[in-house]
């Protein structure tokens, strides 16, 4: 059957597994995607297309949670090359600040190509005529060209999750003008800050031989006929109301208390809350602390940090060589400052399920952002969302995306340890009325700033996309 809204991600919004028996059972993965995009999904009758997270699963289409869910299948050396390689050891590092060097490898890049066809190809099947389809994120930058090949009639947009590299850094890649003309096969193409569409706009007017005139680009389609694309910015938010909601019901409080009462109640509970990504800024902030430690302007059990770190992408080895060194600095730093009974930092790594993470958030008196590159950063919204009290500081990270929208942060460069120590101990620190004013300022624009209004300004802006040439 056809759908009049077709979402390609390559993550589905569940993760599928194989039981012992050989039988498919799904958990919801609790993505922010999934939250954004399940009302849309509902009201539109939408399908969502996209790997199950496991590799060589075959598995028919399927309803969960009242959405219709069509998995794609990767064998375990697609997984390797698009997935882990393409996606992860090349388009990941480039897009951030090339922080680990990113791997070109031409078989990497031969695959991302082919499992892009196979999303598109399923795509281009699911979609009913004039449907609209929307493509996200870095693993699926070919989709739009090639789907639009296939489909001609169907509209179609893509949102960029991640950083758009500037121009300098885009042009290491081997296949630059290919997936830029991926990107182009869109009628509109989102970003999360203006600076990320800017940077697009500039490698195409490099990169292709296209007009264009401010956001728009040019485009020549078949017969002569020219279409227009659109890249602009789409900041986007988390579901709100839902952990404030959380943070208001009383099992999630009692959590908070009791996750304190656990680190001995401390004056200051400093967290830290990401995917185990060298582009959070993990150890700079761990350094940060122990030197504070050592130089008594914070003291153990008065101060402690909790770090939860959750595992990510562990079989690439930057992945790998990142856990050894924060675990090393962790231990270190641990076994210079802590005494029985009193652990500096509590390092957890593990993912915790969102009613944990809000009553760690809760619980926390200040909480670290300090990402050396960043799309957005939906922890530092998730963690606004959580302080109902209007009690808690955000340090925050300037290469965020957020920062360019959370004004009440205090705001860090991470690379200077000097700054960055400063501003934690000023948050540490800071008096409880301009705690509070700066929660509020911070709480108004995240609470008014849901996903949902992300999602429905995005397609609104597609359908409303004009097609007729640039005058
Ligand atoms: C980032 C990306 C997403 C990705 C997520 C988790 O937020 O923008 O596309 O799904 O990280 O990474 P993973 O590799 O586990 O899907």
């Amino acid at each position: 059957m056809p759908y009049e809204l077709v979402v390609v991600a390559n993550r589905l919004p569940v993760d599928l597994t194989l039981g012992p028996d050989g039988s498919l059972s799904w958990s919801r993965s609790p993505g922010g995607l999934v939250s954004a995009l399940e009302p849309v999904m509902r009201e539109a009758d939408g399908a969502w297309i996209g790997w199950s997270g496991t590799a060589d699963l075959e598995s028919e289409p399927f309803d969960a949670d009242g959405m219709h869910l069509v998995p794609v299948c990767l064998t375990t050396d697609e997984v390797e090359e698009y997935y882990e390689g393409f996606a992860n050891d090349t388009l990941w590092p480039l897009s951030h600040d090339v922080i680990s060097p990113p791997v070109y490898h031409r078989h990497w890049w031969e695959t991302y190509r082919r499992v892009n066809r196979r999303f598109a190809t399923e795509a281009a099947r699911h979609a009913a005529p004039g449907a609209v389809v929307w493509v996200h994120d870095y693993q699926l930058q070919l989709v739009p060209a090639i789907l639009r090949e296939l489909r001609p009639d169907v509209r179609i947009g893509y949102f960029h999750h991640i950083p758009f590299p500037p121009l300098e850094i885009f042009a290491q890649l081997p296949w630059r003008r290919q997936v830029v003309e991926g990107l182009l096969g869109a009628d509109l193409v989102g970003f999360q800050r203006s600076g990320d569409a800017a940077n697009f706009v500039r490698v195409v007017r490099r990169f292709t031989d296209l007009t264009t005139r401010g956001p728009l680009v040019a485009v020549p389609g078949p017969d002569g006929t020219e279409r227009q694309v659109r890249a602009s910015a789409f900041p986007i938010s988390i579901d709100s109301g839902r952990f404030d909601a959380l943070a208001r019901t009383q099992a999630v409080r009692d959590r908070a208390a009791e996750i304190r009462a656990s680190l001995g109640d401390p004056q200051v509970m400093l967290l830290g809350v990401d995917r185990l990504d060298y582009t959070k800024g993990i150890r700079h902030r761990i350094k940060a602390f122990g030197e504070l430690l050592a130089e008594g302007r914070l003291r153990v059990p008065e101060a402690v940090l909790v770090q939860v770190a959750s595992p990510s992408r562990q079989n690439v080895e930057a992945y790998q060589q990142l856990r050894e060194e924060v675990e090393l600095l962790v231990g270190r730093i641990n076994g210079e400052h802590g005494t029985i009974g009193a652990v500096p930092i509590s390092y957890l790594h593990h993912s915790y399920p969102p009613e944990e993470m809000a009553a760690l958030y809760l619980a926390a008196d200040v909480m670290l952002v300090t990402s050396l590159r960043d799309g957005m950063n939906l922890v530092a919204k998730e963690f606004v969302a959580a302080c109902v009290d209007d009690r808690g500081v955000l340090v925050l990270s300037e290469f965020t995306g957020a920062a360019d929208e959370l004004a009440g942060a205090l705001l860090v460069n991470p690379h200077d340890i000097d700054g960055l120590k400063d501003a934690v101990e000023r948050a540490a620190r800071m008096d409880p009325r301009e705690m509070r004013s700066r929660m509020r300022k911070l709480r108004r624009r995240v609470m008014s700033d849901d996903v949902r209004r992300w999602s429905q300004t995005f397609l609104r802006t597609l359908e409303a996309a004009p097609r007729e040439p640039l005058a």
